[in-house]
């Protein structure tokens, strides 16, 4: 018989009950030590006292009033993050799949509105963009499109680091690109900067917009609050979510005002987005995590953490092969298989999430302490350890 919640997910036989900064507790009174935060969604931790302050400070004023009527808290959050990024104005949305849908649309709008409509989106195998029937043909793994044809048409898609071949696919009849400037659950895997500069310099020869998918790398996560702030280099149109709510659903499009030409009122729209709830909260997170001092300490955090893990590798070197990514976004590269590693990190009471490139990420909260980076190291120690013991299996 079908399960009463849609069997989509494989999930551990976990729930958990309360949650306190970066420690979770199952309803069976055991604590664990949580280095997915959500996939990189509690930016500030489990019950950060600033965001339940501010989220039950609204809730107790005003849930929900529709886009019909103009929303103080939407407006300040906008204002905000057109003060700190390259971006002139910010739709919001409640996840990161509905940001890709309407960066798609506008990509789109933004030629046809120019008068010469074009509609190749190019895109990056490997690439995470979401699950809509948009975002999935975009991306265009096979797991993730199989039995769901007709897909949308109009991507193109170019194996992960080969610059050359995806140079060459931006034409004159490319409407936008859109990357990840660190893949997520493509295993955490950064783009060059010289490549996503390279990228920058190709979109503004053939006209193409330059889409940038940071619902996972932004938002404080790499050290900088967007990760392309690494490359010196800007896009056209940004998506964000997951850690912009910290744990609220709220997603957002940045734009510039040329990207954004076509968007008028009445071509797109969204009960819930931008409501005042999730910017309440929005704006809360984004005030913190944009904080040069929070952002100093996330860098100082991520060095601790880098130095521990690369001492972990070199000494357990049949279990893992490398670390990497940037900032709080980790990657450990296994040689064993990611899932076995996971179960035997949740074995030691640790929570850490697989990818694909057999990859474990490591994305704590931004904030987690000092001490708890030691514990999680600790208890990877403990579980490289236990999985040494039992190659066999592993295999
Ligand atoms: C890079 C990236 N884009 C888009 C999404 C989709 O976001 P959501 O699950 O909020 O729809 C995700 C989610 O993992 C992601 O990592």
């Amino acid at each position: 018989m079908i399960p009463s919640v849609l069997p989509t997910y494989s999930r551990l036989p976990l729930s958990f009950v309360s949650g306190e900064g970066s420690w979770l507790v199952e309803a069976d009174g055991r604590r664990f030590l949580d280095m997915g935060a959500g996939i990189a969604v509690n930016a500030l931790g489990h019950a950060a006292p600033e965001l339940v302050a501010a989220l039950t400070a609204q809730a107790a004023k005003l849930w929900h009033v529709s886009n019909l009527y103009t929303i103080p808290e939407q407006q300040q959050l906008a204002d905000k993050l057109v003060e700190l990024t390259f971006a002139d104005t910010v739709f919001f949305t409640n996840s990161g799949t509905e940001a890709a849908e309407l960066a798609i649309k506008m990509a789109r709008k933004y030629h046809d509105e120019a008068g010469a409509p074009r509609a190749q989106i190019v895109a990056l195998q490997g690439a995470f963009h979401g699950r809509s029937t948009g975002a999935i043909a975009m991306a265009g793994g096979d797991k993730m499109v199989k039995g769901f044809g007709p897909l949308m048409p109009g991507f193109v898609h170019v194996p992960f680091g080969e610059d050359e071949a995806l140079l060459a696919a931006v034409t004159e009849d490319t409407a936008a690109v859109i990357v990840e400037p660190i893949q997520g659950e493509g295993g955490i895997r950064a783009i060059p900067d010289a490549t996503l500069k390279a990228l920058r310099a190709r979109c503004d020869k053939v006209g193409a917009l330059l889409i940038f998918d940071e619902v996972q790398c932004g938002m404080g996560r790499t050290g900088r609050l967007f990760a392309h702030e690494h490359a010196g280099v800007t896009p056209d149109i940004m998506m964000s979510a997951k850690g912009i709510g910290g744990g609220f659903p709220l997603g957002a499009v940045l734009a510039t005002e040329e990207a954004a030409q076509g968007m008028k009122a009445g071509t797109h729209g969204s009960t819930y987005g931008g409501n005042p709830l999730g910017c309440a909260v929005g704006l809360k997170v984004t005030g913190i995590v944009s904080d040069p001092a929070f952002l100093a300490e996330v860098n100082r955090k991520a060095g601790l953490l880098r130095q521990s893990l690369e001492g972990l590798v070199a000494s357990h070197p049949a279990i893992f092969e490398t670390v990497r990514g940037t900032g709080l976004m980790i990657g450990l590269k296994c040689r064993v298989a990611p899932a076995d590693l996971v179960a035997a990190a949740q074995a030691e009471g640790l929570l850490t999430v697989p990818a694909a490139d057999n990859v474990v990420r490591l994305l704590p909260a931004l904030n987690i302490p000092d001490e708890d980076i030691a514990e999680a190291v600790a208890r990877l120690d403990r579980a490289a350890c236990a999985l040494a013991q039992k190659p066999a299996e592993s295999a």
